[in-house]
């Protein structure tokens, strides 16, 4: 665990023992883990691992079947996505659903509302929809059209509406194709000012592996809903288990990639 930049030995986020079912289906089953204030936290597996499914139940969208959520140390898993919203945790959706015939700016807008702890007015949930939107990017011109954005631009936008909620704690889904490597290397670019310019804490779900690595500091791995894994990028990449159900034949390049990011020499591949 990295040292908490706010000084406290308190994680903002444990979850203890999480599980989900789904009559018979554990999506989930009894993880645990913690994120230190200021971390940016991969989260990485298969498809169907529950990486989304770990996401809707810290944010409240599915209620747990066992275990708990401790936000900034208070159980937040009897709580509607609003109140959890409201204390601090945003999220990303996989899939962007904007309001299409509304405008970014609006969309972005709602989004202002819809967070914080306190009432907003017109004009501060402008200001803060206006501050999310130049931080990923998007035009903050009220004019400025949803249906114009491609699937970068409607991730940029997603992204935006979490972050005008003010979240301590940003919960980005990106595992979703459609971006090309360029794309999602802007992306761990913008996580990464977003944590080091307003010191919110991230976990962050994104499957091309190279570029996650870069970015985090540590790296949590599920598989079939069970956490098999947690550690630096380095012991991910290295993990015989994780190799063997979700590197595969990546593995190699992740280790060149993460002993690089160490300043280490990459090590001659094995034969
Ligand atoms: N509402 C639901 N009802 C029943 N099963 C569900 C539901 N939501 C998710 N599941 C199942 O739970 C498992 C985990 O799904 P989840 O969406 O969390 O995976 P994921 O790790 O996000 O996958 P991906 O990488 O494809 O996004 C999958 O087998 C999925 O089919
Ligand atoms: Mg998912």
């Amino acid at each position: 665990m990295p040292p908490r930049v706010d000084g406290s030995d308190r994680p903002l986020l444990a979850v203890r023992g999480l599980t989900k079912r789904f009559g018979g289906f554990a999506a989930v089953n009894e993880v645990s883990f913690e994120i230190a204030q200021g971390e940016i936290l991969g989260l990485i597996g298969p498809n169907g691992s529950g990486k989304s499914t770990t996401f809707s139940l810290i944010a409240g969208l599915h209620k747990a079947t066992a275990g708990e959520v401790l936000f900034d140390g208070q159980r937040i898993g009897n709580l509607p996505p609003h109140a959890i919203c409201r204390r601090g945790i945003g999220r990303t959706f996989q899939i962007p659903r904007p309001f299409r015939k509304m405008s970014i700016l609006e969309n972005a807008r709602l989004a202002a509302y819809y967070g914080g702890s306190t009432r907003v007015t017109r004009d501060e949930a402008t200001r803060h929809a206006c501050e999310a939107l130049e931080l990923v990017g998007l035009p903050t011109d009220p004019h400025a059209s949803v249906e114009r954005l491609g699937a970068a631009g409607l991730k940029r936008l997603e992204m935006a509406r979490a972050l005008a909620t003010r979240p301590r704690l940003l919960l980005a889904d990106e595992s979703l194709g459609g971006l090309d490597e360029a794309e999602v290397d802007q992306a761990a670019a913008m996580l990464k000012r977003i944590r080091d310019e307003r010191g919110i804490t991230i976990l962050w779900v994104e499957h091309i592996m190279g570029v996650l690595m870069k970015v985090i500091d540590r790296c949590l791995v599920l598989d079939h809903g069970e956490l098999i894994a947690q550690g630096s990028p380095a012991q991910i990449a290295h993990d015989p288990r994780v190799i063997e159900v979700y590197l595969g034949t990546d593995a190699q390049e992740v280790q060149r990639d993460t002993q690089a990011r160490a300043g280490v020499a990459a090590l001659p591949a094995a034969s």
